[in-house]
């Protein structure tokens, strides 16, 4: 989680100490921010089947009106073999059948090309919706992710 380059897109959330990162950690755990009652937040450290190595952690942030977003990161030294399409898609599954979500939305920074090569990979289109001035947002409806 100290590796620069999991943070090139946005290097004012990288922890910068152990108590730092546990902090990170409560505050995902809470499961919401007081200042945004209407959303759930649900984290999930992603770990290999084999040997319960940690590969990297997901996080979906649930609204009120059925919609997600979702967003990931993949430790350096296992990216490229396909673990965060194969944990999101997952993520998408959960969210549909537990959750009853039919939309899900994912933002990036526009050269972040590894985070679109993912939305791409498991069929989001980019989306009408507004995101922040550098980046670019994607969507799904859900139905498509579990339709397979
Ligand atoms: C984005 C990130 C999570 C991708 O993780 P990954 O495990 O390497 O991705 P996968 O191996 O599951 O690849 C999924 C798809 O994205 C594509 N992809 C992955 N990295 C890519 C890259 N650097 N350039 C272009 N395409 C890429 C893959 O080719 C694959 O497509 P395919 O299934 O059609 O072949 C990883 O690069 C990362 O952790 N980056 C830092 C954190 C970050 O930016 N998170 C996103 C925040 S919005």
């Amino acid at each position: 989680m100290s590796d620069e380059r999991l943070w090139t897109f946005f290097p004012h959330l990288r922890p910068s100490s152990v108590d730092d990162l546990r902090r990170l950690y409560r505050r995902w755990q809470a499961g919401a921010a007081p200042q945004a009652p209407d959303e759930t937040w649900e984290n999930w450290l992603c770990l290999l089947r084999t040997d319960g190595t940690p590969v990297g952690g997901a996080q979906a942030t649930l609204f009120s009106d059925h919609e997600a977003m979702v967003a990931y990161a993949t430790y350096t030294d296992y990216q490229r073999r396909g673990y965060t399409r194969e944990a999101i898609s997952r993520v998408l599954a959960h969210l549909a059948h537990d959750h009853g979500v039919n939309k899900v939305r994912a933002e990036m920074d526009r050269r972040n090309e590894a985070s679109i090569g993912v939305v791409k990979a498991l069929g989001f289109t980019r989306s009408s919706q507004r995101a922040g001035a550098n980046d670019l947002a994607f969507e799904l409806r859900i139905s498509e992710a579990t339709r397979e």
